[in-house]
């Protein structure tokens, strides 16, 4: 059994592999509309989704299966007080694989330590969407036609901003990828991110300076749910900006992705410039998504380990979003190359002794 938790539970090989039955989906539809006959997939989203949910249970029904779950946990037993994992263990006697979207940073972690069936993280709080990063991935390959030698701009909140942790895990493992970061100081990424990126990054403080050494613009919203002050959020919301005028300045090739919804950070106006690619984009997280269905009903192997040793520990996370300080967990820690010592599920670091 495989899980999907974190974008590097797929090696770059196996990645490859999913965004080529993808694009194999794409061009021969048919073939692949009876191979989930008789399989379900259960949604559970804890969190509210237009693209994630609908594109899996499209993509579930394009596959021939069924799919069933909850779309509001308030109508769910979790309002009783059911935990994440013994949420797990009962679906797991319903359906054949889960999707499970959660506010808490780490439990879809806890949903695969619990589950007979596999899990796919469609987001955990601020800290990780791999389904996104795989719709993103495709996204870059079918407009660009590669995956190597890429500058790609991330800009708006990239402290909450789950898609862009994600698609840097999965993006820094390609050849000659360098990353521009946009964003107020106050949204930058947070340091488990920072410390992973290429010693290449750059940090810009305008689009206008970005946008001329660009291959890839990803856009992304102010993450308004995530603020614990809305006044923060007011002064923050409207800092980055693309419009027409700014288009001006990036190169004829250049993308513009964004995993969408957006609010006002992309003006109405780049919509009909043929490099704003973010509705084209929506439509390949159908299709990618069909892919992981698909390849993980198939995987009978273990789920292969992280390269990072995981020890239990006794010490609280320091972040409040993290599912460890919700749920009786057995906790777990790693050490990262700085020494820091970080919560297996959520990647903060721990509180000191
Ligand atoms: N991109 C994305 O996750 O969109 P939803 O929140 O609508 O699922």
């Amino acid at each position: 059994m495989r899980h999907l938790i974190d974008p590097t539970d797929l090696s770059v090989e196996e990645t490859g592999q999913l965004l080529n039955l993808a694009i194999d989906i794409i061009n021969n539809r048919q073939a692949y509309a009876h191979v989930c006959d008789g399989k379900k997939l259960a949604t559970l989203f804890y969190e509210p989704s237009t693209r994630t949910r609908l594109s899996f249970t499209a993509a579930m029904m394009e596959l021939g299966g069924n799919v069933l779950g909850f779309s509001d946990a308030r109508t769910s037993s979790v309002s009783k007080g059911e935990t994440v994992a013994d949420t797990v263990r009962v679906v797991s006697s319903f359906a054949d694989i889960i999707a499970m979207r959660h506010f808490k940073e780490g439990a879809p972690n806890v949903a695969a330590q619990y589950s007979r069936i596999p899990i796919i993280n469609a987001g955990d709080g601020g800290h990780s969407h791999p389904t996104q990063t795989l719709t993103d991935l495709l996204s870059i390959l079918r407009e660009l036609g590669h995956l190597d030698n890429l500058t790609i701009g991330l800009c708006g909140d990239l402290k909450y901003g789950r898609t862009v942790h994600s698609l840097i895990k999965a993006m820094k493992r390609y050849d000659g990828t360098r990353f521009v970061l946009i964003s107020p100081d106050e949204l930058r990424l947070p340091d488990y991110i920072k410390n992973i990126l290429p010693s290449n990054f750059i940090e810009v403080n305008t689009l206008e300076e970005a946008l001329p050494m660009l291959d890839v613009l990803y856009m992304t919203r102010v993450q308004q749910e995530r603020f614990a002050n809305q006044d923060d959020y007011e002064r923050l919301k409207d800092s980055f900006i693309l419009d027409a005028k700014k288009m001006t300045l990036a190169p004829e090739h250049m993308i513009v992705l964004h995993p969408l919804p957006r609010v006002n950070e992309i003006s109405t106006d780049v919509d009909e410039d043929p490099r704003a690619a973010y509705f084209r984009q929506v439509g390949n997280g159908k299709f990618v998504r069909m892919a992981l269905i698909y390849t993980l009903l198939g995987k009978t192997e273990e789920q292969p380990k992280r390269l990072r040793v995981l020890s239990p520990t006794t010490r609280r996370c320091t972040n409040d979003r993290c599912i460890t300080l919700s749920e009786p967990v057995v906790k777990q820690s790693y050490t990262d190359e700085d020494g820091v010592e970080r919560c297996a599920y959520c990647d903060h670091c721990l509180r000191k002794d």
